[in-house]
């Protein structure tokens, strides 16, 4: 399972990158608006941080077809490798179908039940994004969703990759790696949590103690 970072926040997307851990960096409206800079500018910048071989998620805002598609069109020439995300709904889907025969890659975000993931993998998507922690909200069970859809998508034989969204702790990341999930994409605050055990700030405070016993030139 690849981790990519969910944000648009330029010094996080960094941050993770230079850990070496990122291979992609998804946005959604809610995301773009945060950062306060406009869209086209947010995404620019973005690439300019993870470079050509990095992918960015970068999601459409009209509500028709004929928009999205326009809008993916213009999306893909902000950066070499862009996936466009497209909402779950009727004219997403169609507009999915648009996107695939131009060739344009797409992400079926807003995804909350297996039904919804494979129209999503019959009108042609390159991705789902299913929301594991927004499920949780409702009193859900979120990483069981991803295991129902790694699942069925195991038993059909579907090549449409997971992109779990939404995941909010280390728990939530475990889970869906272990479900079969492609892609986890996680705020760079779950990734500092992923990174940070009690034992090991122990262990590491224990060894550089000993070190000064160590004898030295
Ligand atoms: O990628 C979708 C994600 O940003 C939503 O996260 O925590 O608002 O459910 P959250």
């Amino acid at each position: 399972m690849k981790f990519f970072i969910d944000t648009a926040n330029v010094n996080d997307i960094k941050a993770a990158c230079d850990m070496g851990v990122i291979y992609g960096v998804t946005t959604n409206p809610s995301i773009i608006a945060k950062e306060g800079k406009k869209f086209e500018d947010a995404i620019r910048e973005i690439s300019g941080i993870i470079g050509p071989d990095r992918v960015i998620f970068a999601e459409v805002i009209d509500m028709k077809a004929e928009g999205m598609i326009k809008e993916g069109q213009e999306l893909v020439k902000l950066h070499n490798n862009v996936v466009v995300k497209i909402p779950m709904c009727p004219e997403g889907l169609k507009a999915v179908a648009g996107l695939k025969k131009l060739g344009i890659p797409t992400c079926v975000t807003l995804c909350f039940s297996s039904c919804q993931a494979l129209l999503a993998v019959n009108a042609g998507a390159s991705y789902v994004a299913p929301f594991v922690g927004r499920v949780d909200d409702i009193g859900g069970d979120g990483v069981g969703l991803i295991t129902e859809i790694a699942d069925i998508f195991a038993v059909q034989g579907i090549e449409t990759k997971i992109v779990v969204a939404s995941t909010r702790s280390p728990l939530h990341i475990a889970g869906i790696a272990r479900a079969g999930a492609d892609i986890a994409t996680i705020p760079y605050k779950v990734i500092a949590q992923m990174a940070n055990h009690p034992l090991t700030t122990n262990g590491l405070a224990q060894f550089m103690k000993d070190w000064e016993n160590v004898p030295k030139d």
